[in-house]
């Protein structure tokens, strides 16, 4: 029998739950409950009296009702019953009421109360793995339960991840930004080195350098941009708005303490201000008061020409760009997905920003590897996956992701990232190094000689002929996740 449940549990089964609640017989007055001064209409005591404290002969034996749900009240999803060490991923998605089971058909019951959705959407937290392991520090961070500020008159929003949020994630932050139409990311300027992929919409970028060159560039969805640490910049949506992603490279970056070219104005005398621009200061008695941020603008012209202000020093050299426009690029195809790599090799003035752009086919999964030099920030742009951490001594977690998480593995543990949807699942791999790099597990077990890998795993002959002498980056696999047998499948 299928129970009706809304998001929150209110199973009929747990009714009784209400009337634990409720006041049991009157009480009286006693020392320690002495009736408050409070409203009128109230009644009562806030607190009982002394005689609740401790076992007290005169107190009624609890009733015991049962806190077991019986099979018939809830249902399984596919591959809950299988064996634990197998660890299946666990679709909630159509389950109704959702029990903590594995490896069986019974097993510890959640009764509640409980949200529903934390459950469908983290199956691996809440249905482990049987391979899971001791503790592990969170590396999941939704950008839907950050706080969303807002803009100006309506002229955007951005919401952030950083060490308040994922106190794993040292050495990145990440904010997610909107710009309506025409508005601007004002001038600004800050600490942390900025790296960026566009997510929708098109935007002019700018900027000026220590040598007085100047850079502006018209980029959309897919495109990459960079800005120093401390070079000034600003960002100006298209007529259709846009959307972005930004990673700074200190994970205590806060995009709320940014320097403003408004907070530059307003907090310097008038008169220094005036001396500077060789003005007056009535000059000056219209200057914003409190900052800008992002806030409505007039339409960027579409010449860029336009808005190309030359100096003596000339336009930034190309090989300094601040933008790469990566959605020209044509992605590696391997079995399984495709991989756009963009680091330092082709954008160098991002000189420690190495990142991965990786589509994983239905069934397929980022092969098992590590990163030797660089934590790992990813962010999911479409689809959902999961990914275990292995962190010696002995410990390993599994995490669950859709489009808008964060994800963050420090270095050197290593995981794998499997989708676990019917859609293709993008995601982007951030690193703080000079080039994208890892070790990947099969193709350092297929340069180490075989007969050293069968000593120590206990494999066959047929496992290590098939171990890979290259890098695979991407395993095909079968859209039925409870399938466990891969070996008709091509390498
Ligand atoms: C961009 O935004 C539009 C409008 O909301 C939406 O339909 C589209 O799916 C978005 N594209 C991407 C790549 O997110
Ligand atoms: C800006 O103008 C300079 C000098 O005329 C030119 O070299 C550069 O290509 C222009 N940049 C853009 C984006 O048009
Ligand atoms: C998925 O694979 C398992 C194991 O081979 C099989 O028992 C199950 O029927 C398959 N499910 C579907 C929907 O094909
Ligand atoms: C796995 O599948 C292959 C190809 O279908 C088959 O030859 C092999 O016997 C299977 N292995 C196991 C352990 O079921």
């Amino acid at each position: 029998m299928k129970l009706y449940c809304s998001i929150v549990h209110v199973c009929s089964g747990a009714l009784h739950l209400a009337s634990v609640w409720a006041l049991p017989a009157p009480q009286v007055s006693s020392a320690s409950n002495v009736q408050p001064d409070g409203p009128s209409g109230a009644s009562g005591f806030l607190r009982g009296p002394s005689s609740l404290l401790g076992y007290n002969p005169s107190i009624p034996v609890p009733t015991e009702p049962s806190t077991v749900i019986p099979p018939s009240e809830f249902e399984l999803a596919p591959g809950q019953s299988e064996n634990a060490e197998l660890g299946l991923y666990i679709d909630l998605s159509e389950v109704e009421n959702p029990q903590p089971i594995r490896g069986g058909t019974v097993g510890p019951t959640d009764p509640g109360p409980r949200t529903f959705a934390y459950d469908r959407l983290n199956s691996d937290l809440f249905i482990p793995p049987g391979t899971d392991a001791g503790d592990m520090t969170n590396a999941k961070w939704p950008f839907g339960l950050s706080h969303n500020r807002h803009g100006l008159a309506g002229a955007g929003w951005a919401r952030q991840q950083n060490i308040d949020e994922l106190p794993v994630a040292t050495a990145m932050a990440g904010v997610n930004m909107r710009l309506s139409p025409n508005a601007y990311r004002e001038l600004h300027w800050h600490k942390s080195a900025e790296w960026a992929l566009m997510l929708n919409g098109s935007v002019r970028i700018g900027a000026v350098n220590e040598e007085g060159q100047n850079f502006v560039d018209d980029l959309t969805a897919g495109d990459v941009w960079f800005f120093p640490p401390g070079v000034p910049h600003s960002i100006q949506a298209f007529e259709n708005g846009c959307e972005f992603l930004l990673v700074f490279n200190d994970g205590a970056f806060s995009e709320d303490e940014t320097f403003l070219v408004s907070e530059l104005f307003e907090r310097n005398p008038e008169s220094v201000i005036a001396k500077n621009f060789r003005t007056s200061v009535s000059a000056l008695k219209n200057l914003p008061t409190g900052q800008l941020w992002i806030f409505p603008g007039t339409p960027a012209p579409k010449d860029i020409q336009e808005q190309n202000v030359t100096g003596p020093a000339g336009f930034l050299p190309v090989i300094d760009s601040y933008s790469y426009h990566l959605s020209q690029q044509v992605p590696y195809e391997v079995p399984g997905g495709s991989i756009k790599v963009i680091d330092p090799t082709t954008f160098p003035i991002a000189s420690t920003f190495s990142a991965a752009l990786v589509t994983v086919q239905p069934g397929g999964m980022r092969e098992m590897h590590w990163h030797t030099t660089s934590d790992e920030w990813t962010y999911f742009l479409a689809g959902s996956g999961r990914l275990t951490v292995y962190q010696a001594p002995a410990s390993s977690r599994t995490f669950d992701f859709t489009a808008g998480d964060v994800g963050y593995v420090p270095m050197p543990n290593a995981h794998y990232l499997e989708n676990t949807g019917s859609v293709p699942l993008v995601f982007l791999e951030v690193l703080q190094a000079p080039k994208f790099s890892d070790i990947s597990v099969g193709q350092w077990l297929g340069l180490t000689a075989p007969q050293i890998v069968k000593d120590h795993l206990n494999v066959d002959d047929n496992f290590v002929s098939q171990l890979p002498k290259t890098k695979q980056i991407i395993m095909p696999g079968d859209k039925n996740l409870t399938q466990t047998n891969f070996s008709s499948e091509p390498l």
